[in-house]
């Protein structure tokens, strides 16, 4: 049997082939496994003769096997090698460079622009609570401005209040003052979601907070910051704003922002007469805001900003469709990113 199954085993030529006979040896079905079975029955003078014979063929075949199997392996290996070649010619296909994108790109800038204006950078959590996005905005739970923002609830957790993804980046001006001393001064950039998708209004878009607290602080201070952060921003002296009457729950008095555009080749460019834009919302803290936050309205003052980040990137290098900021086309990307 032995010479038999080392004959079949040198004659394999494939290790397809080679696996046929090391199951027709060694399977359960197998030759040699049916010999190992019969040790079971033997007396134990028997075995004693038998049992190292019959051992010694399992070893002899199934080293076979395994000698056979690498022979075969490195044939393949070999072949393979022959055939295959590396051109070292060849120019080598270009690395794929990653770019910022245009979202964090306007961040930086603003959050450079405000840092020259001695703002730091401020953070809050995505997942908010509802006394943070709105009750402590002078937005009590009967409020109607509470329904006008188009918010995904999470499930509520036992017996507590539902969670909710941030519909402003408001928030973070109640975690600051909450968790900072007075003089504040600080923006607070960072994604916000709202049920809401067509051309213009994606479920999730970016806006940066912008807030002042202090002593004596006014419209004034307010409006020269803005004017000065426009005009950074969109490279542009004679770029005009404009306040105009609005309502916000926790801004009293609140205003609209409008920068001036003017007509060129059919394309709006900010600056000039030719008409105001929509911009920003904005005005003075709330003293139900201050006082929530536990400060002093008599005391202190403050003005507040919130603007979307994508709409500033669009204004400013021309994109008009803000659905393409999140499509993650690599070509638009292209186009638009700062090359890493
Ligand atoms: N949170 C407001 C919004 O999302 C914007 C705003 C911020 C208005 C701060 C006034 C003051 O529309």
């Amino acid at each position: 049997l032995q010479d038999e199954l080392l004959a079949a085993i040198g004659a394999a030529d494939t290790t397809e082939a080679l696996e046929a006979v090391r199951i027709s040896a060694l399977g359960k079905q197998g030759s040699v496994s049916a010999l190992l079975k019969t040790m079971g029955a033997m007396s134990p003078d028997e075995r004693q003769i038998q049992g190292p014979v019959i051992n010694g063929l399992r070893e002899t075949v199934s080293n076979a096997l395994a000698a056979k199997k690498s022979e075969l392996e490195n044939d393949a290996l070999n072949a393979r090698l022959a055939t295959e070649q590396l051109d070292m010619t060849l120019p080598p296909t270009a690395a794929l460079n990653g770019s910022v994108h245009p979202v964090s790109q306007v961040m930086d800038e603003l959050a450079e622009i405000f840092a020259d204006m001695g703002f730091a950078v401020a953070e809050g959590p995505e997942i908010e609570d509802q006394w943070h996005n709105f009750t402590a905005l002078n937005m009590p739970e009967t409020h109607p401005a509470r329904a006008m923002h188009d918010t995904f609830y999470m499930q509520a957790a036992g017996e507590e209040e539902a969670r909710l993804l941030r519909t402003h980046t408001s928030p973070v001006q109640i975690r600051t003052m909450t968790s900072q001393e007075p003089p504040i001064r600080i923006i607070a950039p960072g994604r916000v979601y709202r049920s809401d998708s067509d051309a213009t209004h994606t479920p999730m878009f970016h806006q940066i907070e912008g807030l002042v607290i202090d002593r004596g602080i006014h419209l004034g201070h307010l409006k020269w910051t803005l004017e000065t952060f426009l005009k950074a921003f969109f490279e542009r002296d004679e770029l005009t704003i404009r306040l105009r009457p609005s309502y916000f729950p926790f801004t009293e008095p609140s205003a609209e922002v409008d920068v001036s555009f003017s007509m060129e080749n059919g394309k709006r460019i900010l600056g000039g007469t030719g008409g105001w834009m929509e911009l920003l919302g904005s005005g003075m803290v709330h003293p139900k805001v201050i006082s929530a936050c536990g400060l002093d309205p008599d005391v202190y003052q403050g003005f507040a900003f919130g603007v979307g980040v994508d709409r500033l990137a669009m204004l400013k290098y021309g994109m008009d469709d803000l659905r393409a900021f999140f499509d993650g086309d690599l070509r638009w990307l292209k186009h638009y990113g700062f090359g890493a």
